[in-house]
């Protein structure tokens, strides 16, 4: 198993991949202002690129409801930071309403060329194996958009013959916010919403996820499977990856997480490839990690490194390193 960290990208999660391109084509365009929602990740990544390529940038979103560390991003890169009192879903809708009208370029993964820079996840993980398909790429599934940007890589990549067999790619959702999973066990019959979605991985809190409709072309395409993942077994995961010395925050574990109940259910056969790809950095999201260590946080926490409190003499502190 390997994790592609795309936690490592400027400004700390893969949306830069896409960012990058959904910006120049907004310069190329001629638009002055680009505009998304965002759960957190999209916002701070439209800001700061925004920001480089001389941009005004509007963001919406869900108030109280975005890790801290990704709000501070959105302020400090110079972005407008509106707070909705409303969820994902909410603030998507108004974007999608007031773009047109306000000749504001969104840049939600809804834009095509976000996707296309989201297909270079796919395009180097494969250069960096030698242009060896793994068996499976994990990935976590909130709007879908990797979901979608993988397929089409992986197609295209077939067709160009730079590999001879097509990964499955697997999407692991949080069960509180599992319109897709659900969706999957109809056999996509049916594209289900969840109306309040919940969950402590806040990047993937989306119950209406905007690229349905192609992430659903590559779970056929490529013999997929989508998984869900309950909160104690996403920060228990996480908690994994981060005292490996590596770190992710919530919605990055549920890669790791779907991977272990993957191979558990005999899904991902024990001598399979797997490539896990880790979204976001463990910096973007602090009071999830501290509460489960400190509080145990979703539930009493199996790998708990609790913070000592301690009295300043040698004695108590000798006695505490016991
Ligand atoms: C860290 C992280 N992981 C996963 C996702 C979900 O990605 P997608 O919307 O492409 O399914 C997001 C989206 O905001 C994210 O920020």
């Amino acid at each position: 198993m390997w994790a592609k960290h795309e936690g490592e990208n400027p400004t700390g999660s893969f949306k830069d991949r896409g960012m990058t391109v959904g910006t120049s084509m907004a310069i190329f365009f001629n638009a002055k202002t680009v505009v998304c929602a965002s759960t957190g990740n999209t916002a701070a990544s439209m800001a700061a690129y925004a920001a480089l390529g001389g941009l005004k940038a509007v963001v919406f979103i869900p108030k109280g409801e975005i890790a801290l560390g990704k709000l501070s991003q959105s302020l400090a890169y110079g972005a407008k930071t509106i707070q909705i009192n409303g969820n994902f879903d909410d603030a998507m809708r108004i974007v999608k309403e007031l773009a047109p009208k306000l000749g504001f370029y969104p840049l939600n993964s809804l834009n095509p060329f976000r996707l296309e820079g989201q297909k270079t996840i796919v395009f180097e993980l494969l250069q960096q194996r030698g242009w060896q398909a793994p068996d499976w790429i994990v990935v976590p599934g909130g709007n879908l958009g990797n979901t979608a940007a993988f397929g089409k890589a992986l197609a295209e990549l077939k067709e160009s013959k730079l590999i001879h067999r097509v990964p499955r790619v697997a999407v692991i959702q949080a069960a509180g916010s599992n319109p897709f999973y659900q969706s999957y066990l109809t056999d996509f019959k049916e594209k289900i919403t969840v109306l309040a979605p919940e969950t402590l991985a806040t990047a993937i809190r989306i119950g209406s996820p905007i690229n349905y409709a192609k992430a659903v072309k590559t779970i056929q395409f490529t013999k997929g499977v989508v998984e869900q993942v309950g909160e104690t077994e996403i920060m228990d995961a996480k908690a994994v990856v981060d005292g490996c010395g590596i770190g992710c925050e919530p919605a990055s574990a549920c890669t790791v997480a779907g991977i272990r109940k993957l191979v558990k259910k005999g899904v991902i056969k024990k001598d399979e490839s797997v490539v896990g790809i880790l979204t976001g950095n463990l910096l973007k999201d602090p009071q999830a990690t501290l509460d489960y260590h400190s509080k145990g946080i979703p539930a009493p926490s199996k790998y708990a490194n609790k913070p000592l409190i301690i009295a300043p003499t040698i004695s108590k502190i000798r006695q505490a390193l016991k």
